[in-house]
């Protein structure tokens, strides 16, 4: 991303009003940062610029500013005042397409203090932990705003999120990129400095709040004050970024007995190159962002359901040394074991010319003897 020296900051950005006239005149309201995400390109306004590489430049609009590169440059009014979509042409007869950045776009290039919730887990989130508009939402840590965004879209301005975050600087950088998104302050945005077990039960009475939704290093440390705070029935989801974080989470909801039996999955997104007759999955992706777990709140008093499909044997070790067979591996029979080991030592064609696989040992998980 290419940032301007001579555009105003985002906090000297002037804050849009909440009703304003479109291009045909009419007045809209409604949501809040609605507004701003239509319309004519006004001073003011962040624009995206493509440039012929398909490279990402992000300018905030300004009378009498240029966005300069080293080959020629152009003055943002040539960009205010035209509809979105517009391409504009710089001095060394460089076009860019202009578009105002979609919210994905914008949590990727704002400024970060903490790791980011992708765009791609931010929406399974709010599906899969069922954000509704006028949910009552409590989020913690908040880094640097990205999911309190998806959060206050799907809460609405009659919802309401309260995020708390431990780092005061975390907080304020995660203020100025929500705010700056949003155009203002978001009316159903409140934002604590502390930790969670302390703040949580001064902002909500027990059991009344809707969603809770945690991203931290040691989530199951807040089961209790969460547990509390959820009504019956009510979602938690977290967001963790490794497999242990994951497992000790899931025994720990389970040993708490105020949750249900909690659900946990990954998402990957694998983008497409498209041109011409060369249509196939791109060669890049994103492999890994972090595992979400959800469970709901059960009524007080009630306990778990016995669970009807039981562990296999030997999940739970008892002894410290872990088998194959407690990970879900296959047993690899020993007949199978000597010829690898045999086909190893010769270096079989097979050997040679097999496609690798990527998912891990080959001898682990294909075995049929
Ligand atoms: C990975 S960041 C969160 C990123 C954020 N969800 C986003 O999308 O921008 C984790 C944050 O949790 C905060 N944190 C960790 N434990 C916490 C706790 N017990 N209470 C409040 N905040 C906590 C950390 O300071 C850090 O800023």
């Amino acid at each position: 991303m290419t940032h301007e020296p001579e555009v105003p900051a985002a906090s000297e950005m002037p804050t849009e009003p909440q009703v304003r006239a479109t291009s045909t005149g009419h007045q809209t309201g409604g949501a809040t940062g609605a507004d701003q995400r239509r319309g004519l390109l006004r001073t003011g306004d962040k624009v995206q610029l493509t440039d012929p590489r398909g490279r990402l430049h992000t300018i905030t609009l300004a009378p009498g500013a240029t966005f300069h590169t080293h080959r020629g440059y152009f003055a943002h009014d040539d960009l205010i005042g035209r509809p979105e979509g517009s391409v504009v042409r710089n001095t060394a007869g460089i076009e860019y397409l202009a578009l105002r950045p979609l919210l994905s776009d914008y949590v990727l290039s704002m400024p970060r203090g903490a790791a980011v919730v992708y765009p791609k887990d931010a929406g399974q989130i709010v599906a899969m932990a069922d954000i509704f508009p006028g949910a009552r939402v409590v989020e913690a840590g908040v880094g640097s705003g990205a999911l309190s965004m998806s959060l206050l879209r799907a809460v609405g301005d009659h919802g309401s999120l309260h995020s708390i975050e431990r780092r005061e600087d975390f907080a304020d950088i995660a203020r100025g990129n929500v705010e700056t998104f949003f155009g203002g302050p978001h009316p159903a945005w409140e934002l604590s400095v502390g930790d969670l077990a302390d703040v949580l039960p001064t902002i909500a009475e027990p059991g009344t709040v809707d969603r809770v939704v945690l991203d931290m290093l040691a989530p199951w440390e807040n089961l209790g004050a969460t547990a509390v705070a959820l009504a019956p029935g009510g979602v938690l989801v977290c967001y963790v970024a490794t497999t242990t974080q994951l497992s000790r989470l899931a025994e720990d909801v389970r040993a708490d007995g105020r949750y249900a039996e909690p659900v946990a999955w990954e998402s990957m997104v694998r983008g497409w190159h498209l041109e011409g007759l060369a249509v196939r999955p791109q060669h890049r992706m994103i492999g890994h962002t972090g595992f979400l777990l959800t469970t709901r709140r059960l009524a007080d008093g009630t306990a778990p359901p016995e669970r009807k499909r039981r562990p296999a044997k030997g999940a739970y070790p008892e002894e410290s040394q872990w088998l194959p067979e407690d990970l879900g591996e296959r047993p690899v029979s020993e007949k199978k074991i000597r010829r690898v080991r045999r086909d190893v030592g010769h270096g079989t064609p097979t050997d040679q010319t097999a496609p690798t696989d990527q998912s891990g040992p080959g001898v682990q998980g294909d075995s049929t003897d």
